[in-house]
């Protein structure tokens, strides 16, 4: 069966972008693929983490995931620095990645922002950890977003520079698993900004842990405008509000677009708060409060991720062997 390998930072305060944009895909992978699922503690650290925080919304991001639907029987659920062979290939993808490659990376020049001389190695580096994590278990399969392309477009460079050095046939040049139309949720005050976890209005965001009545509410004091919805995607044209409401309500009917806009265009943005609302307490208000019973019960929460970093090391051992045998590392 293909193997699908992902990553997820555990920072903390998942909302609802998060679960439309990964945690979600990563349930409905389970059936079709071997899938390992990775709470990537060690990208995290590539800027500043307050290390208790880091240590709670790694078991909370975990919690997340397993309240979603994410199967730890089914699938490998565990946290990357609990596996050692993420940083031992990392450091040999260190030696194949060139500069040139990693200067190109989008990501690191917006997030080193103009203090470039002050990022950390590890933010510059942090593709090849993300290639490392990928191929530390001969992943054919990786589900990624827009933002992540690149990133992958460097783990397979990464894999073929790496077969041509050693002239060896023994990583996988990885395909990218893109789910339709990225579903881009944008902050419930200002459609024109994406919904964040460090924005200080939490009216903003739908997070995974609120309950019934605070889905309910954050939905019916989202920010509208004056109009009528559109009757087809071509009306949101300088409407971020009502392109965001549609736009979740369509995630999470699981409908196109177009269906949404043909079935509320016309109707007042009120009326279709309500619908919005049920809808999103129907498919949200079980996994808050699942989330919520998982942090009330952190040593379940790692005793699954135990037993996944067990699960994963028993995979990733021979495999780094392999690559260390290539590379031409003196057996112990
Ligand atoms: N870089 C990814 C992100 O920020 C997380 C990640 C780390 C990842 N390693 C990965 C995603 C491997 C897919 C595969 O979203």
């Amino acid at each position: 069966m293909n193997r699908i390998f992902s990553g997820i930072q555990p920072t903390g305060n998942l909302h609802l972008g998060n679960y439309l944009g990964a945690i979600r895909n990563w349930v409905r992978l389970q059936s079709d693929y071997d899938c390992i699922f990775c709470m990537v503690d060690m990208h995290a650290i590539t800027v500043w983490q307050d290390p208790k925080e880091l240590v709670s919304s790694t078991r909370e991001v975990a919690a997340a995931v397993l309240a979603a639907g994410v199967d730890p029987k089914a699938s490998i659920v565990f946290v990357q620095s609990q596996v050692p062979g993420h940083a031992q290939l990392a450091w040999v993808f260190n030696c194949v990645a060139r500069l040139g490659w990693l200067n190109r990376m989008t990501q690191f020049k917006d997030k080193a922002g103009k203090n470039r001389e002050n990022a950390s190695v590890g933010l510059f580096a942090y593709p090849n950890l993300m290639a490392a994590d990928i191929l530390l278990y001969k992943a054919t399969h990786v589900p990624v977003g827009e933002d992540q392309k690149q990133h992958l477009e460097l783990s397979r460079d990464i894999a073929q520079k790496f077969n041509n050095d050693f002239g060896v046939d023994l990583l996988p040049i990885v395909e990218p698993l893109i789910f339709g139309p990225a579903t881009r949720v944008m902050s419930l005050r200002d459609g024109t900004k994406k919904m964040s976890k460090s924005d200080p209005s939490d009216k903003s965001r739908i997070n995974m842990i609120d309950d019934a009545d605070a889905i309910a509410l954050k939905i019916r004091k989202a920010k509208t405008d004056p109009h009528l919805l559109p009757e087809t995607p071509e009306g949101f044209d300088g409407r971020p509000e009502a392109a965001n409401l549609m736009g979740i309500y369509a995630a999470l009917a699981d409908m196109a677009i177009e269906d949404v806009c043909a079935r509320f265009g016309g109707w007042q943005f009120s009326k279709f708060k309500g619908e919005l609302a049920d809808l999103a307490v129907e498919k949200l208000s079980l996994i808050g409060t699942e989330c919520i019973r998982l942090h009330n019960d952190p040593g379940y929460v790692d005793g699954v991720l135990r037993d996944g970093a067990a699960r994963a090391s028993a995979i990733a051992e021979p495999i780094l062997r392999e690559i260390y045998d290539a590379v031409g590392f003196l057996r112990p």
